[in-house]
């Protein structure tokens, strides 16, 4: 909402757009973890609930999604809410004859209590935000820029294992340059003391300048490594993401970087320990060997998915304002 767009969730999240993980607090998290683990239990059956029955949330997804449109989905229906769900609307709406951005969210926050939004430009989903005169908007990835509520269920997968968000070391690799999963992570994981990431990337994809400076002044503590020999033994997890094709100007430069970091059974045998788990925002294409899968530690396709419809439930329900 617009006069809202800036704000610092501190405690409230009723009505607050939720565009960067910069407006959360660890205690923020925290409550967010808290009403997630309720969520849990009412989507594996143990409590119906449907504390949104009466809400519409509007899906407004410009860029392709599975897991993201598919959870929102999901957690909105399995609260008692309902959605509107316009994907590619560049084909499929309005925005094919050309209506802006502010248009199209003034039309749809008309007939819905929330708008998810997803856009390939990095800074859509606050310029939603600014348009919008009534609802909450909700980044559900915008460009190169956050994807607010995957850091927060990979947090949640983190968490969930190891019982603490501070005094981690963590490997990310792969597109820090244009991933926007690792973006928002990073932010997260900069709210605690002492955590420890080892950053893999080819050259061209290691993350920009300025991200390093603020995190590193943030509090993390980061190394660049371009080799996985250089991994640390038994992190407490890896986060491995996939290069952004869609983000490269030139095909060519995609294919010379693509997959050079590889998940395999070797790799976890040397250098992976009991207790480091696997996380991926998926989709993966190629670099993560699907012989992996089936370890334990493999967490990708299986808690840290699930982990995404419990946190979306939690995250809808507290901006809808039905749990304080
Ligand atoms: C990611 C995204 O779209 O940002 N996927 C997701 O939402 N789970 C990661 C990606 O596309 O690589």
């Amino acid at each position: 909402m617009a006069v809202q767009s800036h704000l610092k969730i501190n405690g409230n999240f009723k009505g607050r757009d939720i565009l960067s993980l910069d407006q959360f607090t660890t205690k923020d998290i925290a409550k967010l973890l808290e009403v997630t683990k309720n969520m849990k239990k009412i989507a594996c059956g143990a409590e119906p609930c449907d504390i949104l029955k009466g809400n519409i949330v509007a899906l407004i997804f410009y860029e392709p999604s599975s897991r993201t449109f598919g959870s929102f989905g999901a957690a909105v229906k399995q609260l008692g809410g309902q959605t509107i769900e316009i994907q590619d609307p560049q084909h499929f709406s309005s925005v094919a004859k050309g209506e802006t951005l502010e248009d199209t969210i003034r039309v749809f926050e008309a007939y819905s209590d929330a708008i998810v939004i997803r856009h390939p430009t990095a800074g859509t989903a606050q310029k939603a935000a600014e348009a919008a005169f009534f609802v909450p908007i909700i980044n559900a990835g915008d460009g190169i820029g956050e994807h607010p509520t995957q850091a927060l269920l990979d947090v949640a997968t983190i968490h969930e294992k190891h019982n603490r968000l501070d005094n981690l070391t963590g490997v990310i690799a792969g597109d820090l340059l244009n991933g926007r999963t690792v973006h928002s992570l990073m932010r997260a994981l900069s709210l605690y003391k002492n955590n420890t990431l080892y950053l893999l990337s080819p050259n061209e994809l290691k993350l920009s300048k300025s991200d390093y400076q603020k995190f590193e002044k943030a509090g993390l503590k980061l190394h660049e490594i371009d080799n996985d020999k250089d991994i640390p033994k038994n992190a407490d997890f890896w986060y491995w993401t996939r290069v952004q094709k869609e983000r490269f100007q030139d095909i060519s430069d995609y294919e010379k970087v693509k997959n050079r970091f590889v998940v395999t059974v070797d790799l976890m045998k040397n250098k992976a320990g009991k207790d480091t788990i696997i996380l991926h925002p998926l989709p993966r294409v190629g670099e993560i060997a699907t012989d992996v899968d089936s370890d334990p530690r493999a967490v990708y396709l299986k808690s840290q998915i699930r982990n995404g419809h419990y946190v979306r439930m939690a995250l809808m329900a507290l901006v809808l304002g039905k749990i304080k």
